[in-house]
């Protein structure tokens, strides 16, 4: 199957498999009046003005060899947006937290007291295999719709073996038959489950001696996840259970200094963490330590928003050649949305990152903080060709208008999914 995208306003990209920092970050190539040859999924050529984009692409064939030919209409073209931070997976909702909020409860009040993360768990452990499969499926519909065409999932609301599993095995029939690409993290250590209260070192324990083993023999995550945070788990269980992942050849992410500040961004610098999540807390020798430890941080600006918290320092990050990422974060609790082009919007007005950074950090750099940076993330010849037609002239006004769904046809694995 060869189909050709013709007629593209502006074709803007970041290059390359790679992560992008300090000045890098805010490098994206920019192809006017633009074309797009793809063949079975992957992309052949591209070209500007009717030449290939760089020595060593092919010129583009004629367009009676396409079986398809799509006219993007002058518009805007990026790769597909890629959702490196979700909690896709889970029963029921807790719209009821809203009262709690207004009353003046914050986030850690309502964990401490049960409920947050805990009555999701509840309501997950009640729901069945297929009906938290149908309910994440149609997350995944609205997702591609709005132009993100690949995502990361947590585990992390079953907090038993039972049930930890049930989730994870979700996310992988997710990602055997729905087109998105989903990316599996066993999230084990989210909260201390309530058999454990107060044996958060035990929990700990059966994480790393029965559960993580018995995900790794089922081939069911690539990464490991652990929320590092005061009255949650502590920087030392974080460790214990960042190594025996490390061990066992997960890849490594750490939800650190969201709230408060306790060692989980050092922790993730030093075990050479893919990522380190939130940092909205995050001080000066954190940063430092992920700079030299290669480690992504994947920003969570809707949280921020959600929660009235204040925003990550992303711009220093970027002076302290951090690789960053901006994710939605999607959840029942701290973000009940999945609109990641509010993520990009925040991106551009609270951290204020360009919109060549921002369009790095929601593409290639949380592709390859999910290990996906050889196949997705950018267009380029021998890339999966997922991407967007903006209805947009470019991507100054995707960072500009919120609101509204500017995604205006989406294509996935080659396929015109919108
Ligand atoms: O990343 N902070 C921890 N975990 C999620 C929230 C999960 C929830 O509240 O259900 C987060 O924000
Ligand atoms: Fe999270």
């Amino acid at each position: 199957m060869k189909t050709l995208i013709k007629n593209i306003g502006c074709l803007q990209t970041p290059t390359g498999s790679y992560s992008h920092k300090g000045s890098k970050q805010g490098v994206n190539e920019k192809y006017a009046d633009a074309a797009i040859a793809i063949e079975d999924g992957i992309i052949k050529a591209i070209t500007t003005e009717g030449k290939p984009v760089n020595a060593f692409g092919s010129l583009m064939p004629d367009e009676s060899e396409f079986d398809e030919i799509i006219d993007a209409e002058g518009n805007l073209v990026t790769p597909g947006l890629f959702d490196g931070h979700t909690h896709l997976i889970f029963g029921g909702y807790r719209q009821h937290e809203i009262a709690m909020k207004l009353a003046g409860a914050d986030y850690l009040d309502i964990l401490r007291a049960g409920g947050g993360i805990l009555d999701t768990v509840r309501k997950t452990r009640e729901a069945t295999e297929d009906e938290l499969f149908e309910k994440a499926s149609a997350f995944l519909d609205e997702m591609l719709d709005m132009g993100i065409t690949s995502c990361e999932a947590k585990s992390g609301y079953g907090l038993d073996p039972e049930n930890e599993l049930k989730m994870l095995r979700v996310i992988r029939r997710l990602g055997q038959e729905h087109p998105m690409d989903v990316v599996p993290t066993f999230m084990g250590a989210h909260a201390i489950p309530p058999e454990y209260e107060g044996r958060g070192d035990e929990y700990i324990e059966m994480c790393c001696e029965e559960l993580m083993p018995e995900v790794k023999n089922q081939g069911l995550a690539e990464f490991a996840d652990i929320f590092c945070e005061d009255s949650v788990f502590n920087a030392e269980q974080s460790r214990r259970y960042l190594e025996k992942a490390a061990e066992l050849g997960f890849g490594l992410k750490i939800h650190a200094d969201e709230i408060e500040a306790i060692g989980g961004s050092q922790l993730a610098g030093e075990l050479k963490a893919a990522s380190a999540e939130h940092l909205i807390a995050i001080e000066e020798d954190g940063m430092d330590s992920m700079a030299e430890g290669g480690t992504t941080a994947m920003l969570l600006p809707a949280t921020s928003f959600y929660l009235g918290k204040t925003f990550a320092p992303a711009k220093r990050m970027i002076e302290k050649c951090i690789p960053v990422s901006i994710a939605s974060d999607f959840n029942p609790g701290s973000c009940p949305s999945l609109n990641l082009q509010f993520a990009v919007n925040l991106g551009c007005l609270k951290y204020k990152m360009t919109p060549e950074e921002v369009l790095t950090a929601v593409t290639i750099n949380p592709a390859c903080a999910c290990g996906r940076g050889d196949l997705l993330g950018t267009l380029e010849p021998g890339k999966q060709a997922d991407l967007v037609i903006w209805n947009a002239p470019d991507f100054e006004m995707i960072c500009y208008r919120f609101g509204s769904n500017l995604a205006k046809h989406v294509m996935k694995k080659g396929q015109m999914v919108k």
